[in-house]
């Protein structure tokens, strides 16, 4: 009867509280054009003995609803059959190099690999006992193959570089590191898995920042780690595990609101880009423009060859002159902002300063350029007047 008695009580006002808004138990009240989002760090589990069947997430930061969309639609633009969503792209590098690599192991890297990414492999990977060799950013793959030793565990490549867009042949690369057992992985935020898939060219993993092109407007950091690779999948997984990395739910909705305009966008800054590089090649105090999808320029025949679009970042190569009278023209900018990001709706500009050690750049100063969604003929024109500053 006492039994009876609890079951019947009405709860009171402050647990009703505590569990309505949970909104357990509530059905979605319509189908929506957006996917839901479910915030959780704890999941319910529909009885005891389900807490321990890893089969299904049994916490949050294994990641729920959106991350799952989110994952699902990267493994999709990239041709892969597995993604890990990461914190951002620099966290998208990291973690999958610590998946992989043992003490003791050798690391080889692009000499143009985006700048933090070196930062991590000579500080953190060499407390870690590993050691990592810098190739030339336009070595040919007979140029790699050279710097493979048995201590080589995994090749790191991006392509085209950070800030001065060397072409590799990354097909090549790719063959002649498997044929050693050696991984290779690939920073594929240029290509964003549209304009370029690296796992259809043998590469084993494509990682992006997702930060960039995916998300859009400059507003969140993500990033991914992708492969067809059973056993790397399983590395990286555990890894995530044990170091207890994790994506929010929010940040993975603002990746699936970005895709939905990804295509639409990167184009536009792609063509965008070559209009506003192809003026700018024949301005006074450019000397070169580094821009592999632009014809006669270094890399455009590896770009036609491997390449289905383009992007709207390059650089420019100026005549010698001081830094002080490139910041004056960069200072004369009002339509490109100043600073370090690319890839969202919005124009940038930055004067780059690319670290080389396996082969030191010897040319002039640098500019690189995001081309945003802007008009073009606004673009040049701000251009344009900030380049006075060159025409004394
Ligand atoms: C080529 C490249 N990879 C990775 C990253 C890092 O991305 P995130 O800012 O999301 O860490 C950047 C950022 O600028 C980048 O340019």
């Amino acid at each position: 009867m006492a039994e009876h008695d609890h079951n019947q009580r009405a709860l009171t006002r402050q647990t009703r509280l505590v569990h309505s808004a949970s909104g357990a138990g509530a059905s979605l009240p319509a189908e929506s054009v957006a996917p839901a989002i479910q915030r959780a760090s704890t999941v319910l589990m529909p009885n005891a003995a389900s807490l321990y069947d890893h089969n299904a997430p049994t916490y949050g930061r294994q990641g729920l609803a959106s991350q799952k969309a989110l994952s699902s639609a990267i493994c999709d633009l990239e041709g892969a059959s597995f993604c890990q969503l990461y914190g951002s792209g620099l966290a998208a590098v990291t973690g999958a190099l610590t998946s992989i690599l043992h003490s003791g192991d050798t690391l080889l890297v692009t000499d143009g690999v985006y700048q933090p990414v070196r930062r991590f492999c000579d500080g953190f990977l060499t407390r870690f006992g590993v050691t990592t060799l810098y190739f030339p950013a336009d070595a040919t793959p007979q140029e790699v193959a050279a710097y493979f030793t048995p201590n080589t565990r995994a090749i790191l490549l991006e392509s085209p570089a950070s800030l001065t867009f060397e072409m590799m042949d990354v097909a090549a690369v790719a063959q002649a590191a498997r044929a050693r057992g050696v991984i290779s992985l690939i920073d594929n935020t240029y290509g964003a898995g549209l304009a370029f898939r690296p796992l259809d060219h043998g590469v084993d993993i494509s990682i992006q920042a997702l930060t960039k092109y995916v998300c859009g407007h400059s507003d969140v950091f993500l990033g991914s780690a992708c492969t067809n690779d059973k056993g790397l999948e399983q590395q990286i997984c555990q890894t995530m595990i044990d170091a207890g990395f994790a994506v929010g739910p929010d940040e993975a909705y603002q990746g699936l609101r970005g895709l939905r305009t990804l295509a639409t966008r990167f184009k536009v800054h792609g063509e965008a880009g070559l209009v506003v590089a192809d003026w700018m090649k024949n301005q006074p105090g450019v000397a070169n423009i580094l821009h592999p999808a632009l014809p006669g320029c270094a890399g455009h025949d590896l770009w036609k060859r491997d390449f289905t679009g383009v992007c709207g970042l390059f650089g420019i190569e100026l005549q010698p002159m001081a830094e002080k009278r490139v910041e004056a023209m960069l200072n004369r900018l009002k339509l490109f902002g100043l600073g370090f990001s690319w890839g969202g709706f919005e124009s940038l500009a930055i004067l780059s300063k690319p670290t080389r050690t396996a082969k030191p750049w010897t040319g002039g100063p640098l500019i690189r350029l995001h081309v945003g969604l802007e008009d073009t003929d606004d673009l040049i024109a701000d251009l344009d007047q900030a380049m006075e500053v060159w025409r004394d």
